[in-house]
């Protein structure tokens, strides 16, 4: 019988699967729908090593759907993802040793101290004895919360929670972190501390980032790049500043009785101008990714 393999894509003999000439994740036509609700509508993406990459859009747009499906949590009605041009087959060990998930809500467990909740995930991917010690303390330390090490998690601040889920994703070193609304609920200080530890993991562990959020500023403070989703569908997707130049990068807020008129322009002088023959209230700000939003689905993001 000769020699057969089930796999459908070119290989070079002794070269590992993964490797440098693909992106990270290659994605088309990705749908999935709950019975009659279509929460995802045909996704096309892409994403290359090193990015901070984030998907914006409203609630119940369909992130958690998508990158539940990238992230093996749950199958896609049609559409194809590859990783590093591997198709992506969700029980398949070394994809999964390629990606750490922190979910949209934590699921540490709250009696387990913070240490043990680090050791349990480690278990989880073949880790022990002292490389797992060293992991669950450069972990704590990166966090910050190496002081906290026996404290129960249950015990701990919202932001401390938030960062020991996403070094628990860290833990096994995956080369993509996936994070779903990684600020979602926390205070305005706790989250410009995770945002600030997110670019020190991409830029320091060069860890691939794939962030979903619903607030503007993180995409914005965060993201190299962002693509808007809404209804299933990804509707516009550049880098923030590319985005903001397309529709404008100063709007003019002019106040009526009772809503407010934008009108966008390409430049300050021309925007003052304008402004200069309006007799009636007016605002000149820089262009926000809300305005973008706005303008091409004629409803707000975070409202
Ligand atoms: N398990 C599910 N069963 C039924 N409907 C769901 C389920 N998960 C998501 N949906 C629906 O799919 C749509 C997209 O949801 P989701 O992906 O969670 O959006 P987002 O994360 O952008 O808020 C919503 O209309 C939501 O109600
Ligand atoms: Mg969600």
């Amino acid at each position: 019988m000769p020699a057969s393999t089930t796999r459908d894509y070119p290989d070079e003999p002794g070269t590992s699967h993964l490797d440098n000439h693909h992106p990270e994740i290659l994605v088309s036509g990705l749908k999935r729908s709950f019975g009659k609700v279509e929460a995802v509508r045909g996704i096309d993406l892409e994403l290359h090593s090193g990015e901070l990459f984030a998907f914006l859009g409203p609630n119940g747009a369909g992130k958690t759907t998508t990158i539940n499906m990238l992230t093996g949590l749950l199958r896609p009605d049609s559409g194809r993802i590859c990783y590093q041009g591997e198709p992506f087959v969700a029980t398949a060990y070394e994809v999964r040793r390629r990606i750490g998930v922190v979910p949209q809500h934590n699921n540490l467990d709250r009696e387990l101290t913070a240490a043990e909740n680090l050791r349990v995930h480690g278990r989880l991917f073949g880790l022990g004895g002292p490389a797992l010690q060293q992991r669950i303390e450069s972990c704590l330390e990166l966090a910050g919360l190496s002081e906290k090490r026996d404290t129960p998690a249950g015990k701990l601040s919202g932001g401390m929670k938030r960062k020991l889920v996403i070094v628990r994703a860290l833990l096994h070193e995956p080369a993509i972190l996936f994070l779903d609304e990684p600020t979602a609920g926390l205070d305005p200080h706790s989250r410009r501390k995770i945002w600030a530890f997110l670019r020190r993991i991409n830029q320091e562990q060069h860890c691939t980032l794939f962030l979903t959020t619903h607030y503007i500023e993180e995409a914005e403070q965060l993201a190299e790049r962002v693509c808007f989703i809404d209804q299933g569908r990804i509707i516009a997707s550049g880098s923030p500043d590319e985005l903001m130049k397309r529709t404008g990068s100063y709007v003019l807020d002019i106040y009526n009785d009772e809503d407010v008129d934008n009108e966008f322009f390409n430049d300050r002088a021309t925007a003052m101008a304008r402004l200069e023959q309006i007799d009636r209230t007016v605002r000149i700000r820089k262009t926000t990714l809300e305005d973008v939003f706005l303008q091409l689905t004629g409803k707000r993001i975070d409202p």
